[in-house]
């Protein structure tokens, strides 16, 4: 069977050779992901998270190495290609929930289906509010995200990161900014989510709390991905 996400010999490095400046932020980085899988990646700050997220969730190229996802090596499509892998095959939670503050919860989670054809559109705005009700905002559809809480907040965006019904769903540090109880509660609907869903889940975290709760661990350090 293939893996759903799979990186092979993956190194990345920022700065400029000539001047002397380079960060090597992943070095020979292999790892294997099946379908239907949920995976925590621990790290300290600065060990290069966020980028190998980047990297899996077709949102940067590395400088070496192949990524492929869903049986796709990412180096092997253009950028039309690598957008629509993006928009059907990935969903993304950030830290910081990246909501539009002059739109509604509803339309913010709207947002990634208007780049889809009008076919694919049909049905999403009553897909939007079934979700939003099950993540328990029902009655928040209208709210704008000022007019919520950061629990809330990162709940919309989850159900944005889920409305085109993504394969593989990236959440870097999705409870960063949460106190302990939304923490909770978000590590609670991305578990049910997993489960429910059958959604192959990759999360980088802090949070022991929120790790604990995934099948797999993996730890970053140095630049080396490894398990446990
Ligand atoms: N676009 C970039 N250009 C230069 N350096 C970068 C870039 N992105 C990340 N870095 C550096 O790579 C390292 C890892 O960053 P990051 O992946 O954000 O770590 P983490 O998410 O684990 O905190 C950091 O030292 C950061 O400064
Ligand atoms: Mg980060």
């Amino acid at each position: 069977m293939t893996a759903l996400v799979e990186l092979r010999g993956v190194s990345q490095r920022f700065g400029d050779a000539g001047a002397g400046r380079v960060t090597q932020v992943l070095s020979d980085v292999d790892l294997s992901v099946a379908e239907g899988e949920s995976v925590a990646v621990v790290g300290p700050s600065g060990s290069g998270k966020s980028t190998l997220l980047h990297l899996i969730g077709a949102l940067a190229p590395p400088t070496s190495g192949s990524v492929r996802i869903a049986g796709t090596d990412l180096a092997e499509i253009d950028g039309d290609g690598l957008a629509d892998l993006r928009n059907e095959i990935v969903g993304f939670v950030f830290q910081d929930h990246h909501l539009l503050p002059q739109c509604s919860a509803l339309e913010n989670v709207l947002v990634p289906t208007l780049a889809r054809r009008r076919a694919d559109r049909a049905g999403a705005r009553e897909r939007a509010r079934g979700l939003l009700e099950e993540v328990g905002l029902a009655d928040r559809c209208d709210h704008r995200p000022g007019e919520l809480s950061g629990g809330e907040r990162q709940r919309v965006a989850v159900v944005r990161a889920l409305i085109n019904e993504p394969r593989l769903l990236l959440a870097d540090e999705p409870t960063g900014s949460l106190d302990s109880v939304a923490a909770a509660g978000l590590a609670e609907l991305l578990v049910g989510l997993h489960a429910e869903h059958g959604l192959t889940l990759l999360v980088v975290t802090h949070a022991e709390a929120l790790a604990v709760r995934m099948q797999r661990r993996l730890c970053l350090g140095a630049g080396r991905l490894v398990e446990g």
